[in-house]
């Protein structure tokens, strides 16, 4: 049963093997390139549904795109206007986004990072996207506040990510609790963005090879609150 993590390692033949300490700590890169290496696009080419559902919240400007990986919805951002910097910690990952926006004649940026490290910088990005990134409980509270300090005052975050009620349903990400994200714990961590959408919900995620069916996941449309503006 296809995950992004671990244990799906020990059921998918077709996964290389790792441990759980070296998937999602500074080791990610390796664990990452050895997945992207693979022929095809692990998540496919088509962009996430729920972005391309809420992207007009969006304001027009600079995108950064958290753990972005082989770059469908960088080449989806771009297509559509934005300027898209991508970060992940795969550089395999990242070289297959840039071919992919090639293919689609956009152009996006692309930097090897580690999130757990990364300092985003203040009130730089008019966006900023998370789908699926999922990091230990330490590393995510402290790009969670990263994220909330990079936004621009009505900049916008899209976040999706997978739920601890995903464990029951092993059709993708992480199989492992501290890795997933609760919506009381989001709303906590963003605290400085309003909230346009804050949900959990069940949808099915039909995605490449590794995102499969019934999923539980939470949503984010979080506006960064500008102190200038009227209310
Ligand atoms: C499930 S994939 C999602 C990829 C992409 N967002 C998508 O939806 O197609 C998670 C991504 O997070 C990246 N990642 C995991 N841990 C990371 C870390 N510590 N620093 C940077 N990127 C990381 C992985 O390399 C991978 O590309």
């Amino acid at each position: 049963m296809p995950t992004d993590g671990v244990r799906g390692e020990e059921r998918n033949p077709d996964r290389p093997a790792v441990d759980r300490a070296a998937t999602f700590s500074s080791d990610a890169g390796r664990v990452w390139d050895a997945r992207y290496a693979k022929a095809g696009y692990a998540y496919g080419t088509a962009p996430n549904a729920f972005l391309t559902s809420v992207a007009h919240h969006l304001p027009p400007g600079r995108v950064l795109s958290l753990g972005e990986g082989e770059g469908r919805n960088a080449t989806y951002l771009a297509a559509e206007g934005w300027s898209v910097h991508c970060v992940d910690a795969s550089a395999v990952g990242l070289d297959k986004a840039l071919r992919l926006a090639t293919e689609a004649h956009v152009t996006i940026t692309t930097e090897v990072v580690d999130l757990a490290v990364y300092d985003i910088g203040p009130a730089t990005w008019d966006g900023i996207v998370s789908i699926f990134c999922h990091l230990p409980p330490a590393a995510r509270r402290r790009l969670h506040q990263q994220v909330v300090r990079g936004l621009r005052p009505g900049g916008v975050l899209i976040l999706e990510a997978y739920t601890p009620q995903q464990l029951a349903y092993g059709t993708g990400g992480p199989p492992v609790a501290d890795l997933l994200v609760t919506l009381d714990e989001l709303r906590s961590a963003l605290d400085g963005l309003d909230f346009v959408i804050a949900h959990e919900l069940e949808r099915d995620v039909l995605e490449g090879r590794l995102h499969v069916g019934r999923s539980a996941v939470v949503q984010i449309v979080g506006k960064k609150r500008d102190p200038a503006a009227r209310s």
